[in-house]
């Protein structure tokens, strides 16, 4: 049985949510149809901007059913990849220039029983993947600069996506394309368009009145028919 995705992944970014209340606010985008919650930690180094930690994380996971999608932007990354793996992270991403050694801190991330994820940032070229490809769960393609909810998306990832497709279809391997930064139902329509299958939104699910609406916004971006969630077996 194949694990890649029959449909579109949306994973809702509990930064734009209200901090008061993050229990709830997991829960009612779980209940509004999310896939997975994406957990953005920065640490006022790597990006400019300070979250949370582990504790949170664990937390989080004492009332959510789906998946937890961890995005971590801190730097060394290394300390810290146990702790949120012991917190209930799911899956654990990390950018390349988080840590000297991209490939032993993959290797760490799966030798937990965690899915591992690399991120490139809008400058990180594809190239940065290449050589890990076999280490890899999701790659993540930033479509702002991290550190922040609510940017405006950045175009020129567009060609970097569609590349990343290419690799991916020709590694053979099930890795998601994830995209994060500045998703809306219309940019969400252009990256689904260029292959990626899983989309990290903030400000456009958290910042809408009704989740579910917001949700099912941009699932229907989804072109038709959309080219890769026709795969099976495997
Ligand atoms: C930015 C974060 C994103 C952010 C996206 O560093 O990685 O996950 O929450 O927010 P929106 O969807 O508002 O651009
Ligand atoms: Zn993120």
């Amino acid at each position: 049985m194949t694990t890649h995705p029959n449909r579109l992944i949306i994973a809702p970014s509990l930064l734009a949510a209200d901090f008061l209340k993050l229990g709830a606010e997991a829960e009612a985008v779980e209940n509004a149809g999310a896939d997975w919650l994406h957990l953005d930690v920065m640490d006022g180094h790597f990006v400019p901007n300070i979250t949370f930690g582990p504790l949170v994380v664990k937390a989080l996971k004492t009332r959510s059913k789906i998946p937890l999608d961890v995005h971590l932007m801190i730097a060394p990354v290394d300390p810290y990849i146990a702790a949120f793996a012991e917190a209930g992270a799911d899956h654990i991403s990390v950018h390349p220039e988080s840590g000297p050694h991209l490939h032993r801190t993959l290797q760490l991330i799966r030798s937990l029983g965690k899915k591992a994820g690399v991120v490139l940032n809008p400058a990180t070229p594809v190239e940065a993947i290449v050589n890990v490809i076999d280490l890899v769960d999701i790659i993540m393609v930033m479509t702002v600069n991290p550190g922040f909810g609510g940017q405006a998306f950045i175009a020129s990832q567009l060609s970097k996506i569609a590349a990343l497709r290419r690799l991916i279809d020709s590694s053979g391997r099930q890795i998601y394309l994830q995209i994060d930064g500045g998703i809306t139902p219309q940019t969400a329509h252009s990256v689904l368009d260029m292959g990626a299958d899983c989309l990290i939104a903030g400000t456009a699910v958290f910042g809408k009145p009704d989740y579910a609406k917001a949700i099912a916004d941009i699932r229907a971006a989804m072109p038709k028919p959309f080219p890769e969630f026709t795969v099976s077996g495997g």
